[in-house]
């Protein structure tokens, strides 16, 4: 049934991936059906704002039906008789997050009560405290964990603070651009006795000499654009001991974008072999502040109560080859803005962290990086 999609996209550019979001979340639901708002999120594809405003579209034209905020197809579509669901234990997520896990996921949640409120200055997007506590129980399965000097590039997760509670790894070293999160992490590192050290360093500017080729692991959650994520992979890469089989982690295809081969491009351009790709692994927060009143209003109507998220991407590990390219990619600071950071160039009041006690630090920051407000 047609729809009209300007109610549901923010730019024409958006059309042809939400008429095919459309399409595959009407295919989600009718095998899952009755379905909830978060779990069309978490398991189809679609920005949550635009999702949620697809699927209201979609019952004001008939084509789904809203009971007690469980969606289903109207009585005109049929029903297919097959369902097929993830694993319960695990979420599809491989490990189960139990007993050791459980209790640093508890510990998490409490710490980031505390947190610096995200800026979209640096692009700051954190996943939600499961997910980092996911790749903790992920890299420890995978042998990645105990033992080793792990290197974290950029965390607004705070997944090394969760790797330091866990206690099995034999330093965790953090560089981000973020004053304010670098403090954080090391007053919590410090008050918990953890063998982990935050730096504050823009990646655009390179990394000291005396960082190179320490670590036998690098995670780091880029940007998904083919710039920023060149430059955290370089750096990461520059980061590992020589030789094979170091490690690194990164998160790619974005659940609100067209897939593209430019990821795919720059490992292999970097000679690195791909292991391992978890589907829909990685999950980031809902922010509140991203939705305007009317999206607020449908969110009331279409909430379930199920944990809250924004989007999704994968989890993709690598190994290092003896033909490794670990140059460091050349990118300034401007050429690393997206879309979410020139919004707040404009007008600082788009973003969180402006709206917030930090108000001082987003003008500061906004200074330096050479904008005006
Ligand atoms: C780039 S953000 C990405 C957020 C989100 N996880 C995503 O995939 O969209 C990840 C971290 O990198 C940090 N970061 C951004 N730009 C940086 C830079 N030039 N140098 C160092 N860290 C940077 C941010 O502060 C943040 O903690």
């Amino acid at each position: 049934m047609a729809l009209d999609y300007s109610k549901i996209i923010e730019q024409e550019s958006e059309k042809e991936f939400y008429k095919k979001t459309h399409k595959n979340i009407m295919e989600y639901i009718q095998i899952h059906q009755p379905v909830t708002f978060w779990q069309i999120v978490r398991n189809v594809q679609g920005s949550d704002r635009r999702v949620l405003r697809l699927l209201h579209q979609l019952t004001l034209n008939g084509s789904l039906r809203k009971d007690r905020k469980k969606i289903s197809l109207s009585h005109r579509f049929k029903r297919k008789d097959f369902k097929e669901e993830v694993c319960t234990k695990c979420q599809g997520k491989i490990i189960p997050i139990e007993g050791k896990f459980h209790q640093v996921l508890k510990e998490l949640h409490k710490i980031i009560l505390t947190k610096p409120i995200p800026t979209f200055l640096f692009d700051q997007r954190p996943v939600t405290p499961i997910t980092s506590v996911r790749r903790v129980a992920y890299l420890l399965w995978r042998g990645d964990l105990e033992g080793k000097n792990i290197a974290v590039i950029g965390d607004d997760d705070l997944t090394s603070l969760a790797i330091g509670l866990l206690g099995k790894a034999k330093s965790i070293v953090v560089f981000d651009i973020d004053i304010r999160l670098v403090k954080f992490i090391n007053s919590v590192a410090k008050r918990k006795n953890l063998k982990l050290k935050a730096h504050t360093k823009d990646l655009t500017k390179g990394i000291p000499k005396e960082f190179y080729a320490k670590f036998d692991v690098f995670l780091a959650d880029p940007t998904p654009s083919p710039k920023p994520f060149e430059l955290f992979t370089s750096i990461g890469l520059a980061l590992l001991k020589s030789g094979s089989e170091r490690i690194g982690y990164l998160s790619f295809f974005p659940s609100h974008q067209e897939k593209s081969m430019e990821f795919q491009n720059i490992l292999n351009k970097r000679k690195v072999i791909i292991t391992d790709m978890i589907p829909k692994f990685t999950e980031y927060d809902f922010l509140p502040s991203t939705y305007n009143t009317n999206d607020l209003a449908l969110l009331q109507k279409f909430d379930s109560g199920d944990e809250r998220l924004s989007f999704h991407e994968n989890l993709t590990r690598f190994e290092t080859t003896k033909n490794t390219q670990r140059k460091i990619f050349k990118v300034n600071l401007q050429q690393m803005l997206g879309k979410a950071t020139k919004r707040v160039m404009k007008n600082p009041e788009k973003d969180p962290a402006y709206n917030s006690e930090d108000r001082k630090f987003i003008l500061s920051t906004m200074k330096k990086m050479k904008f005006k407000s």
